[in-house]
C-alpha cells in the first residue's frame, strides 16, 4: 500500500502523546500547601517568622546563573522593564533590539517611553548580528538588548566589545535561556542585568513570572523598588504583622512583586532543571544529526564559545527548495497531523510581526512620533529569509522517549518524500 499523509486519508506516524509541560516535581505539592496554610501570599504581605520563599529563590536563582542577586518579579516584562529603568534609560533614547524576538523583547522598550531600533540577526545562530548593531549606533543610543533565542545565543563577546566602546548598557533578554553559557558564563549574568521570564512555556515556569539577575548593585537596588511601589527590604528587626518592605521612596515604582505561590513553584521547578536541560540537548543534538542526514535540513549553528546550549525551542530550517518548494509554514501543519503536537514557524519579524505597532498607543501619532516608532521602517531580510524557512519544537518534545524522538525523524521523512502531494499555501 502507498504512504498516504494523514491530511490524505494516511495513518499519522505517532499517536503516543507527548509529555506534559509543566511537569510539577513531587515537592510541588507541598511548598504550595505550606504556602497556602501560611500567612505570607507575597513579599509585600507582614512578617510571619519564616523567610519568604521568595528570598531563597532569588538566593538559588542568582547562585544558578551566576550573578550576585536575583529580583523576582511578576512577568518577564516587568524584568526587562525593570532593567532597563535601573540602568537609566529615559524617554527618547534609543534601545537596540533584535528584529526576530517575542514582541514583548520591544514593547517593553516602548512602554519606557524609548525608541526600540531594529536591527538584523545572524543567520547562523538567529540572534543578534553585532556588525548591523555597530550600523545602528547613534548619539543616542543607550542600550542593547540581547536575546538568546532559538536555543542559541548572541555573540556575547562582540555586543560586550562594542557596547563598552560605545558606554551602551547591554541588557540579556534570557527569557528562553535558562541554563545556556557563553565561555562558561551563565546567560543573563554577562551583561548589567538578565532577565528571565517564568511563564507557561518555559522551561522554568510558575504560569508567569519573571527573574530579574544583576552583579552591579546600584541596578539591583532600583530593580528592587522599581518593583515594589518604591519599597525594599528593610534591614532592622523583624516585627510580627508588619511588612519587611520599607519605604526607601527613591525611585517611582509600581507593584511587579511576584506571589509566593510563583516562588513555590519556581522552587520546585529549579531543582530540576539541570537534569531536565541535559535530557532536552542530548535530544536536540540527536534531532541536529539525524534530521541533517535526511539532506534538506539545517540546524541552528551556534558560536563555539556558546559552550552549554539550553532548549527552549528546537529549530531546524529547510534548504531552498526542499519539499518540493512547499513553505515551512506548509510542511509544519503536515508535520503536526502526523505528529499530535503543533510544530510551528518562529515569530514574524517585528517589522512585520501583527502584535507590535507602537503606533497604535494612544496619543503618539497626534504628539508627531509616528514616524519614530514606526517599525516598518527597518529592513529585516536576514530575519524574513530565516523566519520564512525555519520550523521549531518545543521543549517538551525533547523530554520523549527513544521512540518520540525517531517518530520526529520519521515524520520529518514522510513529509518530505510526500511534499509534492501538499497544498502550496498553508491552510491554518
Ligand atoms: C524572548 C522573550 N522575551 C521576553 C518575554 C516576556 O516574558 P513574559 O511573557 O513573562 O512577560 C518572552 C516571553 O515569552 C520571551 O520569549
Amino acid at each position: 500500500m502507498t504512504q498516504r499523509l494523514v491530511r490524505d486519508g494516511g495513518s499519522p506516524t505517532w499517536r503516543g502523546g507527548w509529555p506534559r509541560w509543566p511537569q510539577p516535581g513531587p515537592g510541588a505539592e507541598q511548598r504550595l500547601l505550606q504556602t497556602l496554610r501560611g500567612e505570607r501570599w507575597a513579599v509585600s504581605g507582614p512578617w510571619t517568622g519564616l523567610r519568604p520563599q521568595e528570598a531563597e529563590l532569588a538566593e538559588k536563582f542568582a547562585s544558578f546563573v551566576g550573578s550576585e542577586w536575583c529580583v523576582p518579579v511578576d512577568h518577564g516584562s516587568s524584568a526587562l522593564i525593570a532593567a532597563l529603568q535601573a540602568v537609566g534609560v529615559r524617554p527618547g533614547d534609543e534601545v537596540i533590539v533584535p528584529g526576530l524576538t517575542w514582541v514583548a523583547s520591544a514593547s517593553v522598550v516602548v512602554r519606557c517611553g524609548a525608541v526600540p531600533v531594529l536591527v538584523d540577526i545572524d543567520p547562523r545562530t538567529l540572534c543578534l548580528d553585532p556588525q548591523a548593531v555597530a550600523a545602528a549606533v547613534t548619539p543616542a543610543t543607550v542600550a542593547i538588548i540581547a536575546v538568546h533565542l532559538y536555543s542559541s545565543m548572541a555573540d556575547m563577546d562582540a555586543l560586550q566589545d562594542l557596547a563598552a566602546r560605545h558606554g551602551l548598557a547591554l541588557i540579556e533578554d534570557a527569557a528562553q535561556a535558562y541554563g545556556a553559557t557563553w565561555r562558561g558564563r551563565g546567560a543573563g549574568s554577562i551583561g548589567i542585568a538578565g532577565a528571565f521570564s517564568a511563564q507557561q512555556g518555559k522551561t522554568l515556569t510558575s504560569g508567569e513570572g519573571g527573574l530579574l539577575v544583576t552583579s552591579d548593585l546600584q541596578v539591583r537596588e532600583r530593580a528592587e523598588m522599581l518593583r515594589g511601589d518604591g519599597r525594599r527590604y528593610g534591614q532592622g528587626p523583624h516585627v510580627l504583622g508588619r511588612p519587611d518592605l520599607v519605604e526607601a521612596s527613591a525611585v517611582q515604582g509600581w507593584n511587579m512583586h511576584m506571589t509566593e505561590f510563583q516562588a513555590s513553584l519556581l522552587l520546585d521547578g529549579l531543582e530540576r532543571l539541570d537534569e531536565q536541560n541535559r535530557r532536552r540537548a542530548a535530544a536536540a543534538e540527536f534531532l541536529d544529526e539525524a534530521l541533517t542526514e535526511q539532506g534538506d535540513l539545517e540546524p541552528v549553528i551556534p558560536h563555539p564559545q556558546n559552550d552549554q546550549r539550553a532548549y527552549y525551542h528546537y529549530v531546524i530550517r529547510l534548504r531552498e527548495g526542499s519539499f518540493a518548494g512547499r513553505s515551512a509554514a506548509v510542511v509544519g501543519d503536515a508535520l503536526s497531523e502526523e505528529l499530535g503536537y503543533w510544530i510551528h514557524t518562529p515569530y514574524q519579524p517585528l517589522n512585520q510581526h501583527p502584535l507590535y505597532d507602537p503606533r497604535r498607543l494612544p496619543g503618539l501619532v497626534e504628539q508627531g512620533r509616528g514616524p519614530t516608532f514606526d517599525p516598518t521602517r527597518f529592513h529585516l531580510p536576514m530575519a524574513r529569509r530565516e523566519a520564512d524557512r525555519a520550523l521549531v519544537l518545543h521543549h517538551s518534545m525533547l523530554l520523549g522517549t527513544e521512540d518520540h524522538l525517531r517518530a520526529v525523524v520519521e515524520a520529518f521523512a514522510k513529509v518530505r518524500r510526500l511534499a509534492g502531494d501538499l497544498p502550496s499555501v498553508s491552510q491554518r
